[in-house]
């Protein structure tokens, strides 16, 4: 099963993606837990360009489809081969997401994903109204980097909320608490 976590900064994917891990691990499957950007040289290159400069709209979105190809490659392929519970927190529904809101098609985007890396089972998007994601990034103490503003990420879960008709896609009320948010996740299961 290949289980994907997709929403805007701040909507607790990390937070569900361990808990639904921890879910399947106490039923005796074997978890793959992996994130993107991944920790990778691509990956790192792109956390990093966060803080230290963002990358041209070119090649972010090139350095993007290079740690992701590695990651198919080299983790998420293999895994489902071996039959383990996939689960990722963002995949390329994210660069439909930013590097579409950054000006690229998310159409073609998701088209030159979907040529290599494996359509998920279930698409979990996690959907927050953007004034309190922003407070909740705030909360934590990060700083409101350029990945993080307003506008941009009002274009993100426009395009987070187009995919939310796709056969695989389930929409979740990220506005709750954690515990209610993660029973909404184990009911979207097939
Ligand atoms: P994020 O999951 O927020 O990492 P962290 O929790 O370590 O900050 O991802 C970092 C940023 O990368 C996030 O703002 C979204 C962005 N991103 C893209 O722009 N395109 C992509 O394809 C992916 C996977 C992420």
């Amino acid at each position: 099963m290949f289980i994907v976590l997709e929403g805007i900064d701040g909507t607790g994917k990390s937070t569900q993606a361990k808990r639904l891990a921890e879910h399947f691990t106490a039923r005796g499957r074997t978890v793959t837990l992996s994130r993107e950007p991944t920790d990778g040289p691509w990956g790192t290159l792109l956390r990093n360009s966060a803080n230290t400069g963002r990358l041209s709209p070119e090649e972010e979105l090139e350095t993007f489809l290079k740690d992701r190809r590695q990651h198919v490659a080299e983790k998420i392929a293999p895994a489902l081969a071996a039959g383990n519970v996939v689960i990722l927190d963002r995949y390329y529904f994210s660069t439909m997401a930013y590097q579409g809101a950054r000006g690229f098609d998310p159409r073609k985007i998701r088209e030159d994903n979907e040529a290599f890396a494996p359509v998920p089972d279930l698409l979990l998007i996690l959907d927050l109204d953007v004034e309190t994601a922003l407070s909740r990034i705030g909360s934590r103490g990060d700083t409101a980097n350029e990945f993080e503003q307003r506008a941009n990420l009002e274009r993100c879960r426009a395009i987070f909320l187009s995919l939310k008709d796709e056969p695989f896609a389930r929409l979740i009320d990220a506005n709750r608490s954690t515990g209610e948010v993660a029973q909404s996740i184990l009911a979207a299961l097939p």
